[in-house]
């Protein structure tokens, strides 16, 4: 794992964001991962300015977002897809066609599940996936005791999760349930990149990144891969034993 520490949250957001546009420019068809929540707002609106100001090209590459909230549709303020056309596709030249997000309001969900899996083998797979740290460890919506080699499926959310996002948004309800990829989908992209900041989740980093690797902390699971890069602020890394 590569650690990298910022001195605040618009530094990690801007070093996040030249990472993915680096990897955008050198493999213009890429198959992004993406991540919703309150920490990579920033990280995607330095991607609208490298767009905007430096022309970054999003016209080949393609997206694949890790979760959505079971039973909302895209229209609904709540959705992740509504949170991705604000932050980030409205604002690129993305392809809708190429855009993913699992479908919440599908009438089969188990079978859109199934469908999300697919899509993603047939797009070649994921080459860097962009992830967030619940304050549990949890990564996409795999709460703690999720399955190392779980696939994208239909997961009931740990009721901190709920009251955390509930939070972070002037939803009233929020679904107890949502569709997410798995541990195994997310540990098969060629590429993972964390995020993490703030004081409050500098606990759940130092277990996820120097605790044991267990199913308990599900972003520890990550430490088996080959390839991942934590994007930190300063109040995040500060209980982390760095040299
Ligand atoms: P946050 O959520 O970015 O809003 O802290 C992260 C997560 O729950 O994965």
């Amino acid at each position: 794992m590569h650690i990298l520490v910022y001195d605040d949250y618009a530094e990690m957001s801007a070093a996040a964001a030249g990472h993915i546009a680096s990897r955008v420019k050198a493999q213009p068809g890429i198959v992004l991962g993406l991540a919703t929540g309150s920490t990579p707002v920033g990280m995607y609106a330095e991607l609208v300015e490298l767009h905007r100001q430096g022309g970054l090209d999003f016209s080949r590459v393609t997206t694949f977002n890790l979760d959505e909230y079971c039973g909302l549709g895209s229209d609904d303020p709540r959705s992740y897809e509504r949170f991705m056309w604000e932050h980030l596709f409205a604002h690129v030249n993305l392809d809708r066609m190429r855009t993913h997000v699992p479908y919440g309001a599908a009438r089969d969900p188990e079978a859109e599940c199934i469908r999300y899996e697919e899509m993603i083998r047939a797009a070649g797979g994921i080459d860097l996936q962009v992830l967030g740290i619940g304050m549990n460890g949890h990564i996409g919506f795999n709460e703690p005791g999720s399955a190392p080699n779980s696939r994208t499926r239909v997961v009931r959310l740990a009721e901190q999760t709920v009251q955390v996002n509930r939070s972070k948004t002037e939803a009233d309800e929020l679904p107890a349930s949502a569709l997410s990829m798995g541990i195994g989908t997310i540990m098969d992209a060629r590429e993972i990149i964390l995020l993490a900041n703030g004081d409050a989740k500098a606990d759940i980093v130092r277990q996820a990144i120097q605790g044991p690797i267990t199913p308990d902390v599900p972003a520890s699971i990550l430490r088996q891969h080959p390839d991942v890069s934590v994007f930190l602020d300063r109040p995040a890394a500060r209980l982390l034993k760095l040299d």
